[in-house]
Formats: C-alpha cells, sequence, structure tokens
C-alpha cells in the first residue's frame, strides 16, 4: 500500500543508484538514512536490514545483556551483512549503571568502525573510540550540546528535534527551527533526527543544512524490526498525536507512545509532590521489553515519536528505503525546480 499523502508525490521511476552528502561518504553508505539506537529494538536482523538497503544500521550495546553476548550479536550482524553498520552506546543517569567501559572494549575489540553515542558526558567514551579511529556520531538535542560534542573531536553531530521518540530533552525546540539553528553553528557533518519518515522529510532535513537523517519509530514499523506485530500496528494506527511527554517535572523529558501506563505516569506526575519513587513502578524497562515481546499493549512503556502520523503501512526495510529514496529524489528533480521561474514574463 502506497501512503495516501506519498501517492501524489511517488513517481515508477527506479532510485538513483546513490544519494552524496558529506555523511555518506564519511561512513561509505549510498543513502543518507540511518537507523538509530532502539533499546530491544536494535538487533542484528533490523540494523542488517537497513545497511543492505544502503542506509546505516544501528546495533544497540545495552539491548544485549553482557558485553560478550554484544561480541556475538556484532558477528551475527556480519554474518547478515557486508556493508558498513555501526553500535549506539547510550550513557544514562542510573542507580546502577551497566559497566560501559566493558561495552566499550567489547565494541572496539570487534573492530567496530562506527559509533552512535547518546546521553550524558559521553567524553571518556568518545576519548576512547577515537584512540581507535572509530567514526563517533553523537546525538543530542540542543545546538549549545551539538558545539560541545564537536569540540570534544565527534565527527558527527545527530540532532534530535522535540519530535522525537526517546530523549527531546527539556528546551522543546521542534525540527523546523533546531535543524537550521544547528546547522549555522556546527562544522562536521550532521544528520537530522525526530519526526522523519519519509522522501520528504528527507529533502526537508537536507534543505535545512543537515547532511541525512536518523530515524527511530519508522523503523520500528518494517517487517524485519524484531518486535511484535501488534507494536507495529500499533505506530499504524497511532497519529501525530499519539504520544505523551512523561518525567517532565523531572527534568528527564521522554516522548512515548500514548498507552495507559504513559497516562498514569502523567497524571501521577502532574501532582505537585509527585516524585520519581511514585511512578518507578511503571517505568521498569523489563516491562517495556515485555511489551515489545509479547505484543501486551499496556505491559510497560513504549518509545515512539509524532511521526507515528505519517506511518500507514509496514513494508520490508527495502522497500521503505527504496520509497523515501525515490521520492526524495523525484521532489528534487520534479516538484522543486518547478518552483524557480528564470526571465520576466
Ligand atoms: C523503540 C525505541 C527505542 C529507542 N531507544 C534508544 C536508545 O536506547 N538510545 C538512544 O540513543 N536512542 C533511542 N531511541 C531514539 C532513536 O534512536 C531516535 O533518536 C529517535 O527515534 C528519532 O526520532 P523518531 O522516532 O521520530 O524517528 C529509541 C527510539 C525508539 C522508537
Amino acid at each position: 500500500m502506497i501512503p495516501k499523502g506519498i501517492a501524489a508525490i511517488v513517481t515508477s521511476g527506479s532510485a538513483p543508484a546513490r544519494m552524496k552528502t558529506r555523511f555518506t561518504e564519511l561512513v561509505g553508505i549510498d543513502y543518507p538514512i540511518v537507523q538509530g539506537g532502539m533499546m530491544w529494538v536494535g538487533r542484528a536482523e533490523l540494523a542488517a536490514a537497513v545497511s543492505n538497503a544502503g542506509g546505516l544500521g544501528i546495533l544497540t550495546a545495552l539491548t544485549q545483556p553482557s558485553p560478550d553476548e554484544l561480541r556475538r550479536e556484532i558477528e551475527r550482524c556480519r554474518a547478515l551483512t557486508n556493508k558498513p553498520f555501526g553500535v549506539n552506546l547510550t550513557i544514562l543517569p542510573s542507580v546502577n549503571p551497566p559497566p560501559y567501559a566493558e561495552y566499550r572494549n567489547a565494541i572496539i575489540d570487534s573492530g567496530i568502525k562506527i559509533v552512535e553515542t547518546a546521553g550524558h558526558n559521553p567524553q571518556e567514551h568518545v576519548a576512547h573510540f577515537k584512540e581507535h579511529g572509530i567514526i563517533v556520531l553523537h546525538k543530542c538535542t540542543a545546538v549549545r550540546h551539538a558545539l560541545s560534542a564537536e569540540r570534544m573531536g565527534v565527527d558527527v553531530i545527530s540532532i534530535d528535534g522535540f519530535e522525537c521518540a526517546g530523549h527531546p530533552g527539556e528546551d522543546d525546540i521542534p525540527g523546523l527551527v533546531l535543524i537550521p539553528a544547528a546547522a549555522d553553528k556546527v562544522k562536521i557533518p550532521m544528520l537530522a533526527s525526530g519526526g522523519f519518515g519519509d522522501g520528504r522529510g528527507l529533502v526537508a532535513a537536507l534543505s535545512l543544512g543537515a547532511d541525512g537523517i536518523n530515524m527511530g519509530t519508522r523503523f520500528c514499523a518494517t517487517v524485519e524490526a524484531p518486535i511484535h506485530q501488534r507494536v507495529k500496528q500499533l505506530m499504524v494506527d497511532g497519529d501525530e498525536r499519539s504520544t505523551n511527554l512523561i518525567f517532565r517535572s523531572l527534568r528527564n523529558t521522554g516522548r512515548v507512545g500514548k498507552n495507559s501506563v504513559s497516562d498514569k505516569i502523567v497524571e501521577i506526575l502532574r501532582r505537585p509532590e509527585a516524585k520519581f519513587e511514585d511512578v518507578a513502578h511503571l517505568v521498569r524497562g523489563a516491562q517495556g521489553r515485555v511489551l515489545l515481546e509479547t505484543g501486551d499493549l499496556d505491559a510497560g512503556l513504549v518509545w515512539a515519536g509524532q511521526v507515528q502520523g505519517l506511518i500507514r503501512d509496514i513494508p520490508t526495510v527495502a522497500e521503505l528505503m527504496d520509497r523515501i529514496v525515490r521520492e526524495a529524489t523525484d521532489i528534487i528533480r520534479r516538484r522543486l525546480p518547478a518552483f524557480v521561474v528564470d526571465g520576466r514574463s
């Protein structure tokens, strides 16, 4: 099925062999489309499918219960693709932090050449990855954080607008302003993230000054995403209003899919005296995993973005990528030039 809004734009032409940006040249891929790190979702079958389709697939390190299992997952991904892929390392404040240095060593020892870092204080990790010649993409949500990551020596900024699934930060700046504001200041290649799901978004990102796009939610609704069919269908059925912002009052905002659990968290934290402990029982990562694996849509939280409003089917990754690239190419070649009239009539 061709999504409604896109039908008018997509032609029957084939996708170009490549799209060339500073980012595609740096990491050696055909199309400037990245599948961002996703807890419980970023496994070998999805990452390999994205890389095989010409984008950059990314495994999520902490989805693996131990650094040794991450090593095995990297090997599994290598068996599924001979194209470049990366590994995400998300650094979040935690009472019992995972052994980050051991995960980092597993990534380095496995010969991974591209890493996506996200979260707080990545300095130590970035320095170690750079010592080993690894290309580091750092995901952040504010221009000032992008500039400090650039100073830290990362190679690519991935900047997440307020629309995104996951942690949009506390500034609430949507991509339409955040991306060009960042592009005006960041000198290294930059990916636009949050709210992207089709070729229109890819062209918009390039127009706003980015060198490519990063997508999370849209890749969840694909055949290869290793999650329950009901969760994929949830994203098809959802629209641009089907998310909740949780933990606002705790200044650790998360954008998640709207369900009974996220509704409850919002309701509890609206009380002036509410604390994290009042919702802790609702937010355990293990419950989110149960939701993704069993399709029990009220088992826990599910990360999902506003781009649900643009998701209308569950294609294979290759079909999705082909559609995005064809649509983007068609807009660039046909729709946009028609707006420019040279000479006076
Ligand atoms: C199910 C899911 C899990 C995610 N888990 C992580 C994660 O562990 N680490 C991370 O850096 N980002 C995570 N993200 C955020 C994505 O990498 C990406 O930045 C975001 O989804 C972009 O916004 P979009 O969903 O509108 O495309 C997750 C997103 C989703 C949808």
